[in-house]
């Protein structure tokens, strides 16, 4: 039988019960966080769209090969396993595990850098990335299209470059200066959208011309290879894994958050395709950081789960009920008017709060304002992706204007149904039908870094 949706292809075996609270016991908690659903504890959270990051469920194989895990020190039999995995996947020479994506990008970027002054450029750097960027001493440029900043405006791969844009910024630093382009996909900071495989291939013809490396931040890339399988010409009958490695032989360097389309609740990865030199420099790094070569950060056992992950996340049947979850989420929104960035992406549904909230000044967070209301509303926990976290102009100390106010509701893989996305949609509903009345709010602590996570507020 037809379904508009694909159906989930797995049933549930383990449970992890979760409660409801009620509205008055959300005032409270809320009141106690400061404001921030940053600081609630998961308990007084009835379904959480924090994240996708290392939320999702394992299934029965992963747990199966925990047991298998060889803790040793150096020359895990687990490391050999997932080095296995990841070559037959991006047909790269050089693999490293690292505790998660932040930490892959803490090894390797700073060998990337060769003398002071040099730039990244992306579609879009997550902030992690940035932040490991500009603590390395270099500067990161986003290049995205300026579609992605329209997100009533349908495109099917908002998360590409702008090559004009990337072109001129190669050439306004001279392309000795530019460390690497870094192709994020999916490209979660403008909502989960996927780039096309014309324009990677359009990046990496660039890269070569200019002498300059690509790198995939590929925390996502199985879902960006299934958007290319359903939306670009000439892709519908390829199989998923031949579409991710046409990705990767565009590129040099995967670095990778592996709690993401590894589907596990920790890991990492990097990969390099041949350069030996750069290899090496990153195999002296990562002791100090992560630890030995062969683990990375990581216990055997979650190597083991990483490496059977890797290839659930690959079959198509796993990615098209994926893919279709967030979608229906995002149509029964779009169904009741509640504006947010179209096509839906591959993780999220990125909800425009500067539109659903024109009455809150950018510096009093509309985004915060929603996100609150949907967590008072239904114990829903969603997540402020605009000029709160974008933070203060270092060098004028203002607050710094995000394009954009978005709400993200991020998906866990493998864990809610389409009843608790009903809900969530039911609340979000009753949240937007009275938008136009909700208050910005202002801070009582301020936090001097990151301030998302630990600020304090109170509501105008
Ligand atoms: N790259 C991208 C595109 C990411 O989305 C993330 C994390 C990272 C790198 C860093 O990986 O968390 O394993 O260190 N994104 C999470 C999120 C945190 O909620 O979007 P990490």
């Amino acid at each position: 039988m037809e379904n508009r949706y694909a159906l989930p292809p797995y049933k549930i075996k383990m449970i992890e019960p979760i409660h409801q609270t009620t509205h008055e016991e959300r005032e409270k908690r809320l009141a106690e966080a400061g404001y921030n659903v940053f600081q609630l504890r998961s308990d007084d959270v009835f379904i959480d769209l924090l994240t996708d990051s290392g939320t999702g469920a394992m299934s029965h194989f992963q747990w199966g090969a925990l047991m298998i895990g060889d803790e040793s020190y150096a020359g895990s039999a687990s490391y050999f396993r997932l080095e296995a995995v990841v070559k037959r996947i991006t047909g790269y020479n050089y693999v490293m595990p690292a505790h998660q994506g932040r930490g892959a990008e803490q090894v390797v970027i700073p060998e990337m850098i060769a003398h002071h002054g040099m730039v990244f450029i992306s579609n879009t750097h997550f902030d992690t990335t940035r932040a490991h960027v500009e603590i390395a001493g270099a500067r990161a440029v986003d290049t995205a299209i300026d579609a992605c900043f329209d997100t009533a405006h349908y495109h099917p791969f908002k998360g590409n470059f702008d090559l004009a844009k990337l072109e001129r910024e190669i050439l306004a630093h001279g392309r000795e200066n530019v460390a690497g382009i870094i192709v994020t996909v999916t490209n979660n900071a403008v909502g989960g959208q996927p780039v096309s495989m014309e324009n990677i291939r359009a990046v990496r013809a660039m890269a070569i011309k200019y002498g300059i490396k690509t790198v995939i931040d590929g925390a996502r890339y199985a879902e960006n290879a299934y958007f290319i399988k359903i939306r670009e010409a000439g892709y519908r009958d390829v199989p998923i894994r031949t579409i991710a490695r046409e990705m990767f032989d565009n590129a040099d360097v995967l670095l990778m958050s592996s709690k993401k389309d590894g589907l596990v609740n920790i890991g990492g990865l990097i990969a390099i395709k041949d350069d030996a030199e750069l290899f090496r420099r990153c195999q002296t790094r990562i002791v100090p950081m992560e630890g030995f070569p062969t683990y990375g950060g990581l216990a055997g056992r979650d190597m083991d789960a990483l490496a059977v992950g890797l290839g659930e996340a690959l079959e198509e049947d796993y990615l098209r009920y994926r893919i279709d979850e967030v979608r229906y989420l995002g149509d029964r929104l779009l169904a009741a008017g509640v504006p947010i960035q179209v096509p839906t992406g591959g993780h999220a549904v990125f909800v425009d709060c500067g539109k659903l909230c024109p009455q809150i000044p950018f510096d009093q967070f509309p985004a915060l304002a929603v996100t609150n209301a949907l967590y008072l509303e239904g114990g829903v926990r969603a997540v402020e992706i605009g000029s709160l976290l974008l933070g203060r102009n270092p060098d004028t100390g203002k607050n710094s204007r995000a394009e954009l106010e978005l709400m993200r509701l991020t998906i866990p893989r493998r864990t809610y149904t389409f009843q608790h996305l009903d809900y969530v949609a039911d609340c979000l509903v009753a949240v937007a039908n009275r938008a136009g009345a909700l208050k910005g709010l202002t801070f009582t602590y301020e936090s001097p870094v990151l301030r998302h996570f630990t600020s304090r507020f109170k509501p105008l």
